[in-house]
């Protein structure tokens, strides 16, 4: 199984802390089933701008301290890329990763925006034409969600992927989240789940955040597409078909 959203690589953002962590981090994903992780460390200009040699670096240096302590676990190189209006520009500069070098890019947009930007759209249709597929990132913590679910319709006919997080089903990121992603899963409206997480701390949480999730899913087989599938397309770098989904009238 593969973590699609992780802050696990130590010091270079808001994530773990030091190696230690790291580790700790990855003995209790390997005690939930995953085998794998993608380190999605933030992107973010100017705030935040990894190098991305050094990035790597740390990431083959995470995989072998992984193998010295026998966690089980392998980390595949990512971003959490803030939106920017030149993603492709970045990828082509190698300033950031896609996932795993796949075609897939993990992207976040700000969380307190009640309409969608037009440029995200274009950033988007960039981001397709050079063959790349975006993936939004915690699409149920957006306010423009809260207040249209449509609008991540809108996006999926776009071409876009979704990602939700785990934690979200029990309120970690507030009641409004908690409800979009309720809403979300009922409607087939997720394509991935990824733990998002920065520490050690809700590790202990999941289980019973992806039996609730469960719950709510209408099948088994979207349920493993969603936890198993489409993640382990996404390091094969295989296509990903979309169900369109049934969305309530608002
Ligand atoms: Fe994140």
């Amino acid at each position: 199984m593969l973590d699609m959203h992780c802050h696990i690589v130590p010091n270079v953002d808001d994530g773990a802390k030091d190696l230690d962590t790291s580790i700790q981090m990855a003995k209790a994903a390997k005690l939930l089933g995953y085998d794998g992780i993608l380190a999605t460390s933030h992107y973010i200009v100017p705030d935040n701008e990894l190098v991305n040699s050094e990035f790597i670096k740390k990431i083959d240096e995470l995989n072998k301290e992984f193998k010295k302590n026998k966690v089980g676990v392998t980390v595949y190189k990512g971003n959490e890329i803030f939106f920017t209006n030149d993603i492709v520009d970045l990828i082509k500069e190698k300033k950031v990763c896609t996932l795993a070098d796949s075609r897939y890019v993990l992207i976040e947009l700000p969380l307190y925006t009640n309409v969608i930007p037009l440029n995200v759209y274009d950033e988007f249709n960039k981001l397709q034409d050079e063959g790349y597929i975006p993936i939004l990132a915690h699409p149920e913590r957006y306010d423009f969600t809260t207040k249209n679910i449509n609008l991540l319709y809108n996006l999926i006919e776009a071409g876009v992927l979704l990602q939700a997080n785990i934690s979200s089903i029990l309120g970690k990121y507030g009641i409004d989240a908690k409800n979009n992603v309720k809403k979300m899963l009922k409607a087939d409206m997720i394509h991935f789940l990824g733990t998002d997480s920065h520490g050690i701390s809700n590790y202990s949480t999941y289980n019973k955040a992806i039996k609730k999730i469960k719950k709510y899913i209408s099948d088994e087989e979207t349920f493993n597409d969603i936890m198993y599938g489409n993640p382990l397309k996404v390091l094969k770098n295989q296509k990903i078909s979309i169900w369109y989904p049934e969305i309530e009238e608002k």
